[in-house]
């Protein structure tokens, strides 16, 4: 059966660095169902050989378009014309009973006119499962413009034929999370509020906002990565274990924990990095967040009083992303060995750039002595990949296409996960520019001292 699959947003940057390279990885690996066609549409005027041209220019490795060249037509689409749609129709309905995936790599303002449009041209059925769509974060720019679209598209989809990316779901150390917790007995006894004294969910960044200024300085970090990225993380470590392992299971568990976290206004950090004023397109006089720290809690019993810290900012010291998760003090065993330092157990699931897990523990020096040291147990997940080791996209594209959603977030996460950072926002915190990373850590510490953070 053909599977036409129409990228809105084809001359974008996501479209050359994720979604192309992401597609040739899966023909190579023969993951592409047989007689895929990729539609590339968006609004400039371009022939398959310019658009070729152009994303040679922009993708990192060309030998990728090669492996998905004959795969490809453009199309060129004024977003807002009824007749657009139409001949849209006539191409992706040449071949009967096709396969239909609509990829929106688009910003949010274009959702609801694309689904429309794509409904009046006849090419999608609601709950028609061979009609799909498939949206890129940020759904929305606050809880009401959510609710919006989204009102919009059930209009025309079912709840089953939609698909909101959140593409840290596709790394694979997040799909480690539910793994770790459990099918490790180790760790599901002792994942609460007993044995965990903090959880901090980090993704740092170094680079700054490069040329998405128009649309960052709208967001800020706390839309652009707390409200997606980094409240699903921490979902996946707080919620209960689901009835079963599957899209209905999960993401039943991760709305219903999200339902209480609550972060208090004295307890969000906003920063700005030095120079972010200065770069294209953010107006000299911008209060935008780069830099989010705050400290929220879970109100449920397992999580009774472990603060949930989230920190992700912009122009930082390093590029790392990780869910770090700092278990109490032993007093037994401190009691057992007065003289010797026994240090916490820490656990980090290391996301990226390396993927992995390191355990934290206490041993007995080598040797004739008593001593206790503490060491790593390290796990190195990316060097178990024989081959290349497989990037987000190729499984968020792999599941789209077969109709798994479990990766994908359903509207009533949006929808709380919009309701927390609605309410952050509304307290407006204090934007505190920092002259280096140096800066906002000392700053850090002492709100962390003084029970501010
Ligand atoms: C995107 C944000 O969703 O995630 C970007 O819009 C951010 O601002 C990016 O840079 C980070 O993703 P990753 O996979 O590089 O950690």
């Amino acid at each position: 059966m053909r599977t036409y699959f129409a990228i809105f947003g084809a001359t974008g940057n996501l479209t050359f660095k994720k979604l192309l390279p992401a597609f040739a990885a899966l023909r190579t690996q023969g993951l592409l169902p047989e007689d895929t066609k990729i539609v590339l549409v968006a609004r400039s005027s371009h022939t398959i050989e310019s658009y070729l041209e152009m994303a040679k220019t922009q993708m990192k490795d060309q030998r990728d378009l090669d492996k998905i060249v004959d795969l490809l037509e453009y199309f060129q689409l004024d977003f807002a014309s009824n007749a657009g749609y139409a001949s849209l129709g006539e191409l992706l309905n040449q071949t009967p009973n096709s396969k239909k995936v609509f990829y929106l790599a688009v910003g949010p303002e274009l959702f609801a006119r694309i689904a429309e449009g794509i409904s009046s041209a006849g090419l999608v059925k609601k709950g028609n499962d061979s009609g799909r769509i498939a949206f890129e974060k940020p759904f929305g720019d606050d809880l009401e413009s959510a609710q919006a679209i989204n009102a919009m598209l059930w209009q025309f989809f079912d709840e089953s034929q939609i698909y909101r990316v959140d593409h840290y779901l596709g790394k694979e150390m997040i799909q480690n999370i539910l793994v770790m917790r459990f099918a490790n007995r180790l760790f599901e006894n002792n994942w609460n509020h007993l044995s965990i004294e903090k959880v901090s969910i980090i993704a740092k960044e170094t680079e700054g906002v490069m040329n998405r200024g128009n649309y960052y300085d709208k967001a800020g970090a706390l839309k652009d990565m707390i409200q997606s990225h980094l409240m699903q993380m921490g979902a996946l470590v707080a919620m209960e274990a689901p009835l079963t392992y599957d899209e209905a299971g999960i993401r039943e568990q991760k709305v219903e924990v999200l339902n209480y976290l609550t972060v208090q206004p004295k307890h969000v950090l906003f920063g700005q990095y030095h120079g972010y004023l200065q770069e294209k397109n953010i107006p000299s006089d911008s209060q935008t967040e780069t830099f989010v720290a705050m400290k929220a809690f879970f109100n449920t019993p397992r999580w009774y009083g472990v603060p949930f810290y989230f920190l992700t900012g912009k122009k930082l010291n390093e590029k790392v992303s990780e869910i770090r998760i700092d278990f109490k003090h032993n007093a037994n065993a401190q009691a057992l060995w007065p003289n010797q330092p026994i240090l916490k157990n820490q656990l980090i699931i290391r996301v990226a750039p390396e993927e992995g897990v390191t355990v934290r523990m206490n041993v007995k020096e080598p040797g004739l002595s008593d001593h206790i040291n503490s060491m790593k147990l390290d796990y190195c997940h990316d060097c178990n990949y024989v081959g290349n080791k497989p990037e987000a996209y190729e499984r968020l594209l792999l599941d789209l296409m077969r109709g798994v959603s479990t990766l994908f977030t359903r509207w009533d996460e949006i929808e709380t996960a919009w309701q927390v950072v609605d309410a952050i926002k509304k307290q407006a915190p204090v934007l505190m520019v920092y002259e280096s990373v140096q800066d906002l850590s000392l700053k850090i510490k002492k709100l962390l001292k003084e029970d501010l953070l």
